[in-house]
């Protein structure tokens, strides 16, 4: 008999590495390989984009470099990174409000690990499914706030730091991704001014997930436009070089928030972490080089805002329902006929497709599986166009169109399980 393990048996998969796991298991390949369509994957191209800057091929690493790492980050990144927010939104933070991780999710799991114990967190019904599984891991109180059909997937701010019920020890720090993983729905201008501004409010904080910051026609859309004074704030911002800059791969990302949290971030990373990879900070500090990243966020909007277009048009001729927003690089997709998700995708898998489910998306479902429960989001679905060329939209709306009419078939004739 084997014996008991160590480690804890509530740790599962993330929803997205989950799908990955099931597509291996059933197709005999790794989502990825040549002959599969990526299209429940979170990454974008890598190669570079019509119109965009080349992607640097190497990075100097000299003696220095093979030190140890400062545990709040590479003083040049830092540097790199503050300008990169003052020179696009006007803003005025300090390398002293950046703290660098490896990459956008060790950053998040950071800022939930130091929570307070009477600092809920307040988070769509409809988000990126890693964050229910770093809620869970760091023990956050969490509440959700309701993402529907009927609110378009799109409540109005206040719904996040409604206190109904609550006395006034509890503090409240809404996550949301902006723009949104998996709907693509985006807060910007006065809708964001207001967010931040509540966000400032006593008692209130806010983690900003900007990954996507890039992908939205404003060719780039952060909170920090708005923040009146960082340092004596709970504003939390994550960012990364992980979608907009195109390099999943160097485990890049960061966080910017007041100079407090900064530090405890830091403290952290001096017995937690020890600091980020000095050549993955490097090539980071030539990414962000404000010539080459004007020239991206111009390539990035024009390239995935066409594949959202065209996207969202053919799934709408397929009679699928569209509630994607303006932002990210997903569509948000809803089954006709009460469809579910997880047959199409075991039908998909058959073709080397997948996508991502929308039960893995909901904040409210149970952390382990659970058959029994029923997600309010069995026929909904994620559809990434991150990391498809230009060249296989006609092939991929084929495929996608062929296995849901079968699967239509199917139902109508009673066939499907
Ligand atoms: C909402 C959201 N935040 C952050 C990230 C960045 O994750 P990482 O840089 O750890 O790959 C992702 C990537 O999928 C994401 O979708």
């Amino acid at each position: 008999m084997q014996r008991d393990s160590f480690l804890s048996d509530n740790c599962p998969p993330m929803g997205i590495y989950e799908t990955l796991y099931a597509f291996h298991d059933s197709f005999g390949q790794f989502m990825g390989t040549t002959g599969t369509h990526p299209w429940s994957q979170g990454f974008p191209l890598t190669t570079q984009l019509e119109g965009g800057p080349p992607l640097p091929s190497r990075v100097e690493v000299t003696f220095e470099d093979r030190f140890y790492p400062k545990a709040w980050g590479h003083p040049r990144l830092r540097e790199a990174i503050a300008a990169h927010y003052n020179g696009f939104y006007g803003s005025s933070i300090a390398p002293e409000n950046v703290m660098v991780f490896a990459g956008g999710r060790p950053g998040i799991y950071a800022v939930l690990a130091y929570l307070k114990r009477h600092v809920e967190v307040r988070i769509g019904n409809a988000e990126w499914p890693a964050y229910l599984d770093i809620m869970t891991q760091t023990e956050t109180s969490w509440r959700v706030v309701p993402f529907t059909e009927e609110n378009g997937f799109h409540p109005p701010n206040s719904a996040y730091y409604d206190r109904t019920g609550l006395n006034h020890k509890t503090h409240l720090l809404p996550i949301i991704s902006n723009p949104g993983n998996p709907t693509g729905h985006t807060r910007a201008g006065a809708e964001l001014e207001e967010l931040i501004d509540m966000a400032e409010q006593p008692g209130h904080g806010i983690l900003l997930d900007e990954a996507y910051e890039m992908f939205h026609a404003s060719k780039g859309v952060s909170g920090i436009r708005y923040v009146k004074d960082l340092d004596d704030s709970n504003v939390f911002l994550a960012g990364a070089c992980t979608k907009g800059l195109q390099c999943p791969g160097i485990r890049i990302g960061w966080i910017i928030a007041s100079r407090k949290n900064v530090e405890t971030l830091s403290n952290y990373s001096s017995f937690g972490m020890g600091g980020v990879s000095h050549p993955s900070q490097l090539y980071a500090v030539e990414l962000l080089e404000p010539s080459r990243v004007a020239l991206a966020r111009e390539a990035v909007e024009r390239h995935f805002g066409m594949q959202r277009e065209r996207y969202g048009a053919a799934f709408r001729d397929m009679g699928l329902g569209v509630f994607t927003g303006d932002g990210g690089f997903y569509h948000w997709l809803k089954l006709p006929d009460d469809l579910d998700a997880g047959e199409l995708n075991r039908r998909l898998f058959r073709h080397g497709a997948a996508i991502l489910e929308g039960t893995d998306c909901d904040m409210a479902r149970p952390h382990a599986k659970d058959p029994a429960y029923v997600s309010p989001y069995r026929s909904w679905f994620r559809f990434s166009f991150g990391p498809l060329l230009p060249e296989t939209f006609e092939s991929d709306v084929a495929l996608f169109g062929r296995v849901l009419e079968e699967y239509r078939a199917d139902v109508a004739a009673g066939r499907a399980g």
